[in-house]
């Protein structure tokens, strides 16, 4: 589908006021999208699980002004709070979305979001949250026009969030979900997630994912300055024929359900991501000791225990688990025995594969 399938045909009515809530989900990437060119275009093809726990609810309440706005009219509130600190991101989520959704400027919108787990958590809300959002902007477009297919709608919604937050287009559905052209998966787009709709093994099914929380409330360099780091980075143009290949790898290892292969992508993934971080200039390390400690520990369990648990890591210091629902109470229990000590007071987020978004 071209960028253009997303500019509206002229409506034929418009609310005076109304209100949607969605519930978005939070998703965890195992080829990771880490370099972007503008506006949000990913340098390579990602995939992620969806996941069910961790999540963002959204209530946008829009009333029609009498005259249409010179700028944006809008307040956020986070937890019931007026946050006008997040406007600065909704202000540029809204300029480029404003040739797709061209009524913006015609009504005072009140964003009211909440996260499912606790904003200094470290855990990005991003994704959620601008899913969240896009949906419920969706939900207004569809009152304005008829016969709008529910197809379309995810789309657009996946299309209109990736403007908002790059890895927020793969928060609108599940499973799993791919964004970026890769010559092998059929649809796949650029300006979009789509569901992965290959066969996928039980082993996968419920799959389980466990974040550790090491980096509690410490903010690191935005996700956007992350990114155009991979911009004249000595390894980029390996990095993203990497990221291609791993993609192509997990095809074959979804269908087949082998884990010892899954495990070697995702670990390396990860690890390849906070590498591109510590090899670009101006370099840093997002990684704690605690980190560290919590691979060491999860190797050394794999290779004593013969589990399945593997670790993949976002742009932060949190670790996240993935392991089959077979695995669940043993795993949990090593949690408890040998990780948490190194979790920030102690937490971790129980999480599991999810099926994405839904209105409230
Ligand atoms: C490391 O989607 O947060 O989590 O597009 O600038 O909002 P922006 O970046 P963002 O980047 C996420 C990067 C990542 C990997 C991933 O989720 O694929």
């Amino acid at each position: 589908m071209t960028v253009e399938a997303f500019i509206s045909s002229p409506y034929q009515q418009k609310p005076a006021k109304g209100s949607h809530t969605w519930k978005s989900p939070s998703n965890i990437a195992l080829v990771k999208y880490w370099g972007k060119t503008a506006p949000q275009i990913p340098a390579n093809p990602s995939i992620s699980f969806t996941l069910n726990n961790c999540h963002t609810i959204t209530t946008l309440t829009y009333t029609k002004q009498t005259t249409v706005n010179a700028d944006f009219s809008f307040d956020i509130f986070l937890d019931g709070e007026l946050k006008p600190d997040f406007a600065p991101k909704i202000e540029i989520f809204l300029k480029r979305i404003e040739i797709y959704i061209p009524f913006l400027k015609e009504y005072h919108f009140k964003i009211e979001t909440s996260n499912s787990f606790p904003h200094s958590s470290g855990i990005a809300s991003s994704a959620s949250g601008m899913g969240a959002l896009a949906l419920c902007l969706m939900s207004m477009e569809r009152e304005f026009v008829a016969n709008m297919d529910d197809g379309f709608f995810l789309k657009k919604a996946s299309f209109l969030a990736r403007l908002g937050s790059g890895s927020a287009c793969r928060s609108i559905e599940g499973p799993i979900v791919t964004w970026g052209t890769h010559k092998e998966i059929k649809n796949s787009s650029d300006f979009y997630g789509i569901p992965y709709t290959e066969e996928v093994n039980d082993v996968f099914k419920n799959y389980q994912d466990t974040i550790l929380l090491v980096d509690v409330g410490e903010k690191w360099v935005s996700s956007t300055v992350g990114h155009n780091l991979m911009n004249n980075h000595p390894f980029a143009e390996e990095r993203f024929v990497q990221a291609n290949s791993n993609l192509s790898k997990l095809s074959p290892i979804f269908k087949s359900g082998n884990l010892e292969e899954f495990i070697e992508v995702v670990e390396s993934e990860a690890l390849t991501l906070h590498a591109m971080m510590m090899t670009s200039m101006p370099y840093f390390i997002l990684m704690k000791p605690n980190t560290l400690k919590i691979i060491e520990k999860v190797w050394e369990y794999r290779k004593e225990t013969g589990s399945h648990l593997c670790f993949t890591l976002d742009a932060g210091a949190n670790v996240h688990l993935l392991y089959p629902e077979a695995e669940k109470e043993t795993v949990l229990q090593f949690i408890k025995n040998e990780l948490v000590a190194y979790c920030k007071k102690g937490k971790y987020i129980c999480d599991q594969i999810g099926f994405g978004a839904r209105k409230l």
